[in-house]
């Protein structure tokens, strides 16, 4: 997965140099990465890049920031997302593309913010990530939500649907869909400031 990534920001920090088009930002800054991750990477994180690629393409922020997921387990590599992911997904009108990766330690370096689903993935990304300053960009997905509150019944979690019924996959895809609108907003104004990146 890494090398992927870093192929794929080698790939666009070049096409990025060539584009006259972008005139509205730094024209020699990098994608901000971001990495969605749980547990198999089949059910909440390929829903989550799927949302927040789709948000980003209607901001027209394809060139600034670049999504990818993953799984702390690696039992699904190489599958696509569970079938019940991708019928949500497309009811709502958003196509998940992701096969399963496993993220590993020292991942993080390659991303700017790694969103876990639940907290347990974020502990097990805290363990994979023994730098310190590395896991400062390890947070909840869910903390990007502005409407998330101090009694939130799942605790601030994306829970896992993979054990149950199809109605778990639309709840989980509407928790991902509020905290993926608050967290553009977080990456628009904090991240994506002109004349800093
Ligand atoms: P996800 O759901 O972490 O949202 O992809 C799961 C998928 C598979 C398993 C657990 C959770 N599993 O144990 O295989």
């Amino acid at each position: 997965m890494e090398v992927r990534v870093l192929l794929r920001r080698h790939l666009c920090m070049h096409l990025w140099a060539h584009d006259s088009r972008e005139t509205e930002w730094v024209s020699d800054s990098e994608p901000i990465r971001l990495c969605f991750v749980c547990l198999g990477n089949i059910c909440r994180s390929p829903t989550a890049e799927g949302i927040m690629e789709s948000l980003i393409a209607e901001a027209g922020l394809q060139t600034r920031i670049e999504v990818d997921s993953a799984g702390t387990g690696s039992w699904h590599r190489g599958e696509p997302a569970d079938a019940r992911a991708i019928a949500e997904a497309t009811r709502r009108g958003v196509e998940l593309r992701s096969r399963a990766s496993t993220f590993r330690t020292g991942d993080a370096h390659a991303y700017d913010l790694v969103l876990a689903m639940d907290h347990t993935n974020r502990f097990d990304l805290i363990d994979l990530t023994p730098e310190p300053e590395l896991r400062e960009r390890i947070f909840l997905l869910r903390s990007f939500d502005p409407a998330l509150s101090a009694d939130d019944p799942h605790d601030g979690s994306v829970p896992d649907p993979w054990s149950g019924g199809d109605e778990g996959f639309a709840t989980v895809y509407d928790l991902i869909e509020a905290a993926c609108i608050g967290l553009l907003e977080h990456v628009r104004t904090t991240m994506l400031i002109e004349g800093h990146r």
